[in-house]
């Protein structure tokens, strides 16, 4: 099993530190783990950092994989420059060839149809990117992250532009994708309620350091909701048995 230790990482811009000393032990593989924290917080950076995008202090440490670091480890950024000539299908297919030769087997064409129809986006193969909504977009960028079959996946905030159904399919999907595949996902949220039902673990980042990290029932509390995004939150159990956020109003 894949497993990901992250030991006193740093990044930074231009000289300044966007993230600092982020150390978070034993991620394991069949999980998701939720990366959560305000606006300009370092989820991205962190995001960047593991994957090799960016340099700093720092290790991240991998075991387990079948490949080196920078082909399990895959990075599904925020912002999804649609390439507007290219219809959703090239795109995939571009994304599963990349740093491969450029012949195309049969196998792939599965692969990829297999991946459209689980994300419900087969119907929209041959239509070009740039004809699309945000959220038929962000769903091509997951298709595009899945078709390299990463033992890693970093999905930064893959929901931000999905209605409600997209959500709740993507997140359960990406569960139960990780949970079959052995694949660890790291996947930014704003959602928390999202991150408590889909995420065994959460990882907290504010102003670029680790303000917490274990499974999000023991993270995710109103003292931290005060201290990181300063609103009064409630966790409450619903009569189904859930946990679920009400946030009150925004603290004193
Ligand atoms: N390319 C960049 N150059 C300079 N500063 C950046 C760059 N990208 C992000 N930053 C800064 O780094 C900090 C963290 O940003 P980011 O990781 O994108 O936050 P988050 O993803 O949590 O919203 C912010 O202050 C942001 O302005
Ligand atoms: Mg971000």
């Amino acid at each position: 099993m894949v497993t990901l230790e992250l030991q006193n990482l740093s990044a930074f811009y231009g000289g300044k530190n966007a993230i600092e000393g982020v150390s978070v032990s034993e991620l394991r593989g069949g999980e998701l783990t939720a990366v959560i924290g305000p606006n300009a917080a370092g989820k991205s950076t962190l995001f960047k950092r593991i994957a090799g995008l960016l340099k700093g202090a720092g290790s991240v440490n991998l075991t387990g994989a079948a490949l080196p670091a920078c082909d399990a480890i895959r990075y599904m950024p925020q912002d999804t420059n649609a390439n507007a000539v290219l219809t959703v299908y090239e795109s995939v297919l571009l994304a599963a060839k990349q740093g491969g030769g450029w012949r195309v087997h049969d196998a792939e064409l599965i692969k990829i149809d297999e991946i459209l129809s689980a994300l419900q986006i087969d119907e929209l193969a041959f239509r070009n990117l740039g004809e699309l909504s945000g959220g038929q977009r962000q769903l091509v960028s997951i298709a595009q992250a899945l078709v390299r079959e990463p033992e890693i996946l970093l999905m930064d905030e893959p929901t931000s532009a999905l209605d409600l159904y997209r959500q709740v399919e993507v997140l359960s999907f990406m569960k139960s994708l990780a949970e079959r595949k052995g694949m660890l996902v790291l996947i930014a949220l704003h959602d928390l309620n999202h991150a408590l039902r889909y995420c065994k673990n959460t990882i907290v980042i504010s102003s670029g350091k680790l303000i917490a990290s274990g499974p999000s029932k023991d993270v995710i509390t109103p003292d931290l909701m005060r201290e990181i995004y300063k609103v009064e939150a409630r966790i409450e159990r619903c009569s189904a048995g859930e946990s679920h956020i009400i946030i009150d109003r925004v603290a004193a």
